[in-house]
This record gives structure tokens, sequence and C-alpha cells, in this order.
């Protein structure tokens, strides 16, 4: 296994005026699990494209092992990617898909043979080996390709979006497996995802795009708990965390003296479950309006229209759907406060 180090990395597509990658840097330790996490469009893919060799980074440098890797092919990379569209041989079996790789690298028959089974249980694909892949499901072929992945031993693994055509039960399961399998095999990852669950359970670090820059390099905890700006900060967290002005802090009625405030003027951010929330009235607590109440098992996720705000907060309590008032209150510790211009954290 390796490290990869990508330094001041940028690309713009010929003829195009902006640049979709703008001075990208950080590093992958060896044996780490690093995800690149952004919304659609933000040059996730461009950037594994670059750092596999597929495609031509515009400036910057992309180093492997301490060699840097900028004249050497694709194929000289020693990486094994899982790409978006899992390009599988049509006229080759599942089974001749998975294993073709290690033929032509020479191994023994056996030894293929016995890593085909233990991957392809893994992956639940034992039944369909002679199959074709038009004769597969979306998901039964994005696991093949991860499969084919996964059976070799790299200096690094490239997986863009890997599960995202599993169906939630097993892209649960999968997300579970893949962690553990890359910790036993100490395999370097980069992984490309826009699903931020994915992300915060599988990463060690998390590289986090927005518009073709990074916007915080951090572990799952840091980014949730500390997120560098207002973007992050909405990013990461279902329900998105709520962002309010002081002028919309102070509608509520929230107590917030001078010496508690970071800065003269700001913006705040609570996350949903940092409300306590009542049914009766309380000492000091907001009142508003229920605009809407989503149950979802074990957590409620109300709407509360307040002071011509609408905050999102999710509970535990069990509200009954006639009720339209409640009293809500955030600790002080709580709030993460943000420059109202530019949006970075205070
Ligand atoms: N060959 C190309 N020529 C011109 N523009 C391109 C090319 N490939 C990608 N782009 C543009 O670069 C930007 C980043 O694309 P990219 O595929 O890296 O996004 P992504 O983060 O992987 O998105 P998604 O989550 O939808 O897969 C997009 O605006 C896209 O339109
Ligand atoms: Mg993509």
């Amino acid at each position: 296994m390796a490290e990869v180090k990508i330094g001041n990395v940028s690309k713009t597509f010929d003829g195009m005026s902006r640049p979709v990658l703008r001075d990208i840097s950080f590093t992958v330790n060896d044996a780490e699990f690093v995800s690149l996490l952004g919304p659609s469009g933000c040059g996730k893919t461009t950037l594994l494209r670059i750092i596999a060799g597929l495609e031509e980074q515009s400036g910057g440098d992309i180093v492997i092992a301490g060699e840097n890797v900028g004249k050497v092919a694709p194929r000289d990379r020693d990486m094994a990617f899982v790409f978006q569209n899992y390009a599988l041989y049509p006229h080759f079996s599942v089974k001749d898909n998975i294993s073709l790789g290690l033929k032509l690298r020479k191994i023994p028959a056996a030894e293929i043979e016995s890593r085909v089974r233990a991957i392809t249980e893994m992956l639940g694909l034992e039944q369909l080996l002679e199959r074709k892949p038009r004769a597969l499901s979306g998901g039964q072929r994005q696991r093949v390709a991860l499969a084919r992945a996964l059976i070799r031993k790299p200096k690094v693994f490239l997986l863009d979006e890997p599960l995202s055509n599993l169906d939630a039960k097993l892209r649960d399961k999968t997300r579970g497996e893949l962690k553990m399998l890359f910790r036993k095999v100490n395999g370097t990852v980069i992984y490309v995802t826009h699903d931020q669950i994915e992300a915060m359970t599988m990463s060690d670090k998390i590289v986090i795009l927005h518009d073709g820059m990074i916007q915080q390099i951090g572990t799952p905890g840091e980014i949730y708990e500390k997120p560098a700006n207002v973007f992050v900060a909405t990013f990461i967290g279902t329900p998105q965390m709520n962002i309010l002005s002081k002028a919309q802090l102070k509608a509520l009625g929230y107590p917030m003296d001078g010496a508690a405030a970071p800065a003269p003027d700001f913006n705040c951010g609570v996350r949903p479950e940092h409300f306590e929330l009542a049914s009766e009235p309380r000492q000091g607590w907001m009142e508003g309006e229920v605009a809407m109440c989503e149950p979802t098992g074990a957590l409620t996720i109300l709407t509360i229209a307040a002071a011509g705000t609408e905050l999102r907060c999710s509970t535990a309590l069990k509200f009954s759907p006639s009720q339209t008032r409640v009293w809500f209150n955030f600790s002080r510790e709580h709030l993460q406060f943000f420059d109202p211009s530019g949006g970075n954290r205070l």
C-alpha cells in the first residue's frame, strides 16, 4: 500500500473558461480511508480520474509512494478502481470479469479460485458467477465491478460512488463490510461519494469539495462538530443545521448579551438535535407553531414557525398530530458562529 499526495492540482477542461478544480492539496496516508464528499458537479470524479491518470491536470502534482506519477501511464500506477459507469466486459462471465486482472498478472489458478470465492461470498455474487453482465441488474453489475477491484492488491483503491445502485439494505451491509475489508488489507482508499452517511461512517478523513474547491479536511467528528463554514455546516447532518442571523435570534427572544457574542455581527447555527422541546410553556423558552410534523420512527422531525423564521428540530419525544404550539430552547454551548459575509466560522 502507499501514501498519495495531491499537490495544488487544478483543472480547466479545453474550451472552458471556469476551472472545475482549483488548487486542490491533501495527503492520503498509507492505509488511510479518505472520502471526497461534495454535491453533484463539484469535481469529485474529475479529481479521481486525474489521480488514476485517465485525465490530465492543468496544474499540480500527484505523488504516489514518493513518486511523481505525472509521466506514468494509468495501467502502471498500480491502482484498482471502480468508476461510476462500471464498464464490465460484456462477453465474459461474472467470474471471468472478476478474475481476468489476476490471470493477466499470472497469479496461480488455485489462489485466483480462493480469492474469487472469498470476494463473491462477501458481495453475495456466488449464484451469479456464470452469468453475463447483460443478465444482471444494475446493483448486481455494480457489485461485480466492486469485486473486480477488491480482488486485487494494488497500491491504492479508487472508488467512485461504488454503492449508488444498491438498495438501502444492501448498501448498509456492504458499507460495513467494505470498511472491514479495507482495514484487513490495510488498503489506501480514496472514496468518492455524495452520500454524507457513507463518508461519515467509513472514513478516517473526509475532504469536502464545493465548486472545485476544498472547503474542509478533517475526521468525521471534526467536520460535524467544527464545520469550517456555513456550506459544510449545512451539507453535513440531516435535517440540516438551522442558520439564524443575529436579528432572527433576537426576534425569537433568545437571550444573547454582548459578552456571549463572538463578534458584533454574526450568523449562528444550531443543529436539529440540539433543541429542547416541550408541549407546555416553560420559563424563558421560546414559543412557536408546529408547521410540520414528520415521524421517522425513533425520531420525529418538527418544523417550527416562530418570529418569521422556520426552524427544524428532531426529537425522540412523541408529538400528537393535533398539537399546534410548541415551546423550545437550545443552549449557548451548542451554538456555532459564522461570519455573515463569506460564511466562515468565527
Ligand atoms: N470532459 C469534460 N469536459 C467539460 N466539462 C466537464 C468534463 N467532465 C466534467 N466536466 C464538468 O466538470 C464539473 C465536475 O464534474 P465531475 O464529474 O467531476 O463532478 P462530480 O462531483 O463527480 O459530480 P457527480 O456527483 O454528479 O458525479 C462539472 O461541472 C462537469 O460538467
Ligand atoms: Mg461523479
